[in-house]
């Protein structure tokens, strides 16, 4: 029964409203997606209220969606779960989604699965194509590396699919840093690749605004944290320099914000503030990486999350990963960034490793701001 699960996903945390059908943990036989980030563009940032209003309006659009094209595979009547995130993630999002696929999955008579959305990013790399083989899927115990938008997170996995937290970020996540960087320079929300893109254009080894040549890593006391608001405060005050206002304040968002808008700065030195970010950013993830792979030896490397979309961080991962004869894991850009075949294949592991179980939808489904990748579910 496990190796055969249909599962039918749906994913509501933040500003992606997605719906997906997963074989076996892995294959992808049918999915959508409907991203709101040029909605929160307009805002430069998710506004809750107005993303649980459009995943209202999407969820069962695109449940809609993805159950028409199951009805031409013939399996719309093969579906065994629900899965649903429900948690960590906005409240009203959530509240959305789980409220919609447990009100479907009762009016089908199917038991609904709540899954994590962080465990989704760390399973994104067991997904694959229709009809693609699963041959390539990740080996266990892995180290995971959950790098989005809201988390940072370094994990080791058993082969049970027991958790351990190794560290994450003490303040900013990855992606956070990279986007109110991108924010500094001008760039639209979410700006993490758009920022990648102008640094590719920089031009390395000369000296950076305001004297520095590349930017120092953060010490943090735990071994495998992160820290990413130096990143950010040192890119607003490269800012500042190369606009000709090295002594003002990167401390007042408002006023820093309205100085950037007013004097942007030029386009050789906005790139060359981009690289100095994303290379800080990523030594920093490497430089833990490294360590949770020097600690774990037979473990190979699996990364999610939106900010492993980068290139320059997959290449730096993946030479890393050789360099300790391990494989990288990382899913192609689509299963990075918010889906819901992610949720799936989280849903479909966690059932199997006995953390899950089947859920009568009537009894109702918990949703949590606050969820820790391994924990049980909300109740
Ligand atoms: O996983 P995700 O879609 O949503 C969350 O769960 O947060 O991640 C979104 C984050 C944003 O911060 C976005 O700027 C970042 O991923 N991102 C990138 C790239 N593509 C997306 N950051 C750096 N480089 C990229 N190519
Ligand atoms: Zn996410």
């Amino acid at each position: 029964m496990s190796r055969e699960r249909l599962i039918l996903a749906v994913e509501s945390s933040c500003d992606e409203s997605a719906v997906a059908l997963v074989r076996d943990g892995g294959e992808v036989l049918a999915e959508r997606i409907a991203s709101q980030s040029d909605l929160h563009a307009a805002t430069g940032g998710v506004i809750p209220e107005v993303a649980a209003r459009e995943h209202h309006r999407w969820v069962p659009k695109l449940i809609g969606e993805v159950m028409a094209e199951a009805a031409t595979l013939g399996v719309a009547n093969e579906i065994d779960a629900v899965a649903v995130t429900t948690g960590p993630g906005l409240i009203g999002s959530l509240l959305v989604g789980a409220g919609f696929a447990s009100a479907w999955a009762w009016g089908r008579g199917l038991p609904v699965v709540p899954t994590n959305h962080l465990e989704g990013h760390f399973r994104a790399a067991w997904l694959r194509s229709a009809g693609a083989s699963g041959a390539s899927a990740p080996t266990l115990p892995a180290i995971g590396l959950i790098v989005s938008g809201g988390h940072t997170l370094l994990v080791r996995v058993d082969t049970d699919g027991r958790t351990e937290r190794l560290g994450g970020t003490i303040d900013d996540a990855a992606g956070e840093a990279f986007d109110k960087i991108a924010r500094l320079l001008g760039l639209p929300y979410p700006g993490g690749a758009a920022l990648s893109t102008l640094a590719a254009g920089a031009v390395r080894g000369g000296e950076l605004p305001g004297g520095l040549r590349r930017l120092p890593m953060a010490q943090t006391d735990g071994e495998y944290d992160l820290s990413f608001s130096g990143v950010k405060t040192a890119a607003a005050r490269m800012a500042l320099a190369a606009i000709g206002e090295p002594a003002a304040s990167p401390g007042r968002a408002a006023a820093l914000a309205a100085t950037l808008r007013d004097h942007p700065v030029p386009a050789a030195a906005a790139a060359a503030i981009a690289a100095a970010a994303q290379d800080a950013i990523i030594a920093a993830l490497v430089s833990r990486v490294d360590r949770a792979l020097a600690a774990t030896p037979s473990a190979s490397l699996v990364v999610g999350g939106g900010v492993a979309a980068n290139v320059p961080l997959r290449e730096a991962l993946g030479a890393l990963a050789a360099r300790h004869g391990r494989t990288l894991n990382v899913p192609p850009v689509r299963w990075c960034t918010d889906n819901a075949a992610m949720i799936g294949a989280a849903a479909h592991a966690a059932l199997r490793e006995g953390r899950a179980q089947l859920q009568d939808p009537a009894r109702g489904v918990s949703v949590a701001a606050s969820w820790q990748f391994g924990a049980g579910a909300p109740v």
